[in-house]
């Protein structure tokens, strides 16, 4: 596949001509690409975060860049009436919302008998919070007004096999998961669809290089145990986010869609470590592990 594959837009023009997505952490990384994607799709956007400045900043140059029409507002997602509030300004902005990305998380690296109470609320409170603060405003409105809708929530494969040394993530990921299975079976009958994407490493300036420092990074080399050999580029998930949220996917509810390069699948293969075994060495082993046609006994 060429590299170009991984940059281009794969939807239609106009996908979301008309339509309007709001992503939490709207800001930065991430949430800023899939941003950036929907409005040269046509969409219109409405971005938040926690730092007014960031967002506003953020909103300025995406509608520079791409001459669409940018709603941004400092929210924090903990925060019930301030999602409410974010909503609000967003129906008076643009009249409609028709798609909410729950981006926003916040995640770090540590042995988990290290963290305070604290720090394992604030996390989950983030994440998992965060999501269900946003996934109920939003479908109340969207019930309410008896208009149809489609959620995408960013989880991690983690969220399944969970992980060490991220445990408030994984578990609030993991609630993520289930919130969006659940309600993809009881907010179907009005036409609100719910997905999730459960990335694998996509480096960002923010949270990855806080979840990998160099040091460990240079140690770790996670690139090489993923099987495709490479991170994710950033427009690899927007494609998917865009084809989940738009309505070629309108069949596809509750789903969480993986993209990581193989990398948990790798990890939970029993034999993948076998990888670093050379041809050379392969050549050998087989050389006495192979019975020879003449060894089998002759029918
Ligand atoms: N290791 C252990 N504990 C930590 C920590 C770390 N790296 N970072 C913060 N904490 C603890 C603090 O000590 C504090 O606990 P205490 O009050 O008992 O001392 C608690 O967590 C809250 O820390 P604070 O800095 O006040 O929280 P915050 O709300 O300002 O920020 C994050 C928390 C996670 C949001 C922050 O680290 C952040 O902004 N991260 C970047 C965004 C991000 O991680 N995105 C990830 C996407 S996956």
């Amino acid at each position: 596949m060429s590299t170009a594959a991984r940059t281009d837009s794969m939807l239609k023009e106009g996908t979301f001509e008309g339509k309007t997505v709001l992503i939490t952490g709207g800001g930065t990384g991430l949430g800023r690409s899939m941003g950036r994607y929907l409005l040269e799709l046509g969409g219109n956007l409405v971005i938040c975060g926690r730092r007014g400045e960031v967002v506003e900043k953020t909103a300025a140059e995406l509608e520079q860049e791409t001459g669409g029409h940018v709603l941004a507002q400092a929210c924090d997602v903990r925060d019930p009436q301030q999602v409410e509030a974010l909503i609000e300004s967003a129906y008076e902005r643009f009249g409609r919302v028709d798609g909410l990305v729950n981006n926003a998380a916040g995640n770090f690296i540590c042995p988990t008998e290290r963290l305070s109470y604290n720090a394992f609320n604030v996390v989950v409170d983030i994440v998992l919070k965060g999501t269900y603060n946003c996934t109920l405003a939003m479908g109340k409105r969207w019930i309410a007004d008896q208009t149809p809708g489609a959620m995408l929530s960013i989880t991690t494969t983690y969220a399944w096999t969970g992980s060490g040394y991220v445990v408030p993530s994984a578990v609030a990921k993991a609630g993520v998961l289930i919130l969006t299975r659940s309600l993809a079976v009881e907010w179907g009958k009005y036409g609100i669809r719910l997905n999730s994407i459960a990335p694998g490493p996509f480096p960002t300036e923010g949270a990855w290089s806080r979840l990998m420092p160099p040091q460990l990074a240079d140690q770790f080399a996670p690139e090489k145990r993923i099987p495709l050999k490479r991170f994710g580029e950033h427009q690899e998930l927007s494609i998917l986010a865009g084809d989940l949220l738009a309505d070629y996917a309108a069949y596809v509810t509750g789903e969480v869609v993986t993209i990581d390069g193989g990398e948990w699948l790798r990890g939970a293969g029993e034999f993948s470590d076998l990888e670093v075994v050379t041809p050379e060495q392969w050549d050998q082993l087989q050389a006495v592990m192979k019975p020879k046609k003449s060894d089998k006994p002759q029918a």
